[in-house]
């Protein structure tokens, strides 16, 4: 009793400390600066804007004008073309590939431009972290598990995650899913029912027969989209999953948190060794 005590306290301290950041970063928070047109420093404060409302909003590499694409583009091919679905997991169920990359320059530059930075920092309220990037396989499965079932993140109390498509995405490749965060405004009766179900689940997830209790499939906004289609989203405040599968889907994806996120332990699998490292598999071949 005494331990569930000491926790409340400490998460009503850290919470109202949280609060008090937020205030005190407000004046700080970076100019959204106006584009070369109109239209591009529109698109960046519709992109903080779409997060703050819907917590997603889908853009592409062309509309973003990053320098550093075509290297980016350039180095996850011939990463990808590394690849292979080497692990099975229990059940028949394919397991995702996932190589960490953020030591890999192509790919740390283009999570670091400042257009990006400024758009996490504006959404976030706080100064950021760039935690990383992993690029990830999926394979086909029949039934849902892991990131198959709907869930949220929990790294941070907000969070930016930008996911890249680098293969076409169709409903045969389980395009990223969600629930506009509008759907379930916080302590509403939605919220509730599936705060219960995740909490139930011990946080795994909660599949489409689950949900569908609580939010009606016409509800459920789906993002199927060419090579190259860019996913902004809070994958903290929004419930999300990839959808089932029959072939397979290669993206990317950059994750932000503020720079002392809530849970900073679960942000090391973003540059530690959780996942293989490329790099450090190409030393190993040369010695
Ligand atoms: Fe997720």
């Amino acid at each position: 009793m005494l331990n569930i005590i000491q926790n409340k306290v400490f998460e009503l301290k850290s919470e109202l400390a949280y609060r008090a950041a937020l205030k005190k970063h407000e004046k700080n928070l970076p100019v959204i600066k106006e584009g070369d047109t109109p239209s591009e420093s529109l698109h960046e404060r519709l992109i903080c804007d779409a997060l703050k409302k819907e917590g997603v909003y889908v853009t592409t590499l062309e509309k973003l004008g990053l320098d550093s694409t075509a290297n980016l583009l350039y180095k996850a091919s011939s990463q990808l073309s590394r690849m292979e679905a080497r692990n099975k997991g229990r059940l028949g169920r394919k397991l995702p590939e996932i190589h960490t990359v953020t030591d890999l320059t192509e790919f740390s530059v283009w999570g670091s431009e400042e257009k990006l930075l400024n758009i996490a920092e504006n959404y976030i309220g706080l100064p950021v972290a760039f935690q990383g990037v992993h690029l990830r396989k999926d394979f086909d499965n029949k039934n849902q598990f892991g990131t198959l079932l709907w869930h949220k993140d929990s790294e941070d109390r907000r969070m930016v995650k930008i996911i890249i498509y680098l293969t076409d995405v169709e409903e045969k490749h389980g395009p990223f899913e969600y629930i506009p965060v509008s759907k379930t405004s916080l302590y509403s009766w939605d919220y509730c029912q599936i705060y219960y179900k995740l909490w139930k689940s011990g946080h795994v997830g909660i599949s489409d027969a689950q949900l569908k209790e609580i939010i009606p499939k016409s509800d459920w906004k789906s993002c199927p989209g060419p090579a190259g289609t860019v996913i902004f989203t809070d994958p903290k405040t929004t419930l999300h999953h990839g959808t089932i599968r029959t072939e397979e889907r290669a993206a990317l994806f950059f994750v932000y948190t503020a720079n002392r996120p809530k849970r900073p332990e679960l942000c090391t699998q973003y540059w530690d060794d959780t996942f293989a490292r490329p790099e450090l598999m190409q030393t190993a071949i040369q010695k």
